[in-house]
């Protein structure tokens, strides 16, 4: 599967796009069976009314130099699944999601994957009043993000969410490419969005969302009784070390493919 003039356009303009149905079911069902081996004691797999967060005290799993999950609020981020190799067979090196990357960034242009960041999930709020949500830019070096649902998520489920086209405003809004070395413009820019309307990306299980390195986003509450369930990765390419530090180009998207670029 390619991706059309009219994907590659609204990407473009959006910083985003979602594609629907492309996940493997048999891997998604392994990580959706997996995924309850890092749940408190007190989940039970076949009773929703269990896993409404926030996280008890005691349930609580800091990120620290060597154990990178974490466990709080209504989050809790399963990191070390995402280096076992069939993980990465289900996101990053799923043959379309993969092909669809090398035709954005390049063919053979890509680092190989030695894992994804893991299964992500946010808890449903119950009776919690959901925060009001803010947007901001990630701060390590990638090219291209990719999430993807191993699990439906419903309207208001916690789905990725984007603020469409401030990857153009934010991309100028740092003084290098790919660091995280914002100027003032940054945190005008990013208030300025937090007034706008965003978009949930929800979807079905097996629904992915491509989104550009500098795209202002955010993960929402959770306002059903699923727990959102996400695969998440970001590519990079074999020289973003020379190209990092670089800063913004005229045209931004110079390191994208030259089919990508042309369109
Ligand atoms: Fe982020």
């Amino acid at each position: 599967m390619k991706l059309s003039t009219k994907d590659i356009n609204f990407f473009k303009e959006n910083g985003y796009l979602i594609k629907r149905g492309i996940l493997d079911e048999v891997l998604m069902a392994q990580a959706r069976e997996r995924f309850w081996d890092y749940t408190p004691e007190r989940f039970s797999k076949h009773k929703p009314s269990s896993w409404v967060g926030p996280i008890r005290p005691e349930e609580e799993e800091e990120k620290t130099g060597t154990e990178p999950n974490e466990s709080r609020g209504f989050r809790l981020h399963y990191r070390t699944i995402g280096s076992e190799s069939w993980m990465v067979c289900l996101l990053a090196k799923d043959p379309v999601v993969w092909s669809m990357a090398e035709q954005m960034l390049g063919v053979g242009q890509l680092n190989e994957p030695k894992g994804i960041r893991g299964i992500y999930s946010t808890l449903p709020c119950g009776k919690h009043l959901p925060p009001q949500i803010t947007c901001h830019t990630d701060a390590h070096p990638f090219h291209l993000g990719v999430v993807g649902y191993i699990d439906d998520v419903a309207p208001g489920g916690g789905g990725f969410t984007v603020w469409p086209g401030s990857h153009k405003r934010f991309y100028y809004a740092f003084t290098s490419q790919y660091c995280n070395e914002p100027t003032e413009e940054h945190s005008i820019i990013r208030e300025y969005y937090n007034d706008q309307q965003p978009v949930d990306c929800y979807g079905g299980a097996g629904d992915i969302v491509l989104w550009h390195h500098r795209l202002a986003h955010t993960g929402p509450p959770n306002t059903t009784r699923r727990i959102r369930r996400a695969v998440l990765y970001e590519f990079t390419k074999k020289d973003i070390e020379q190209t990092q530090l670089e800063p913004p180009q005229k045209d931004m998207w110079r390191d994208w493919s030259p089919e990508f670029d042309q369109v």
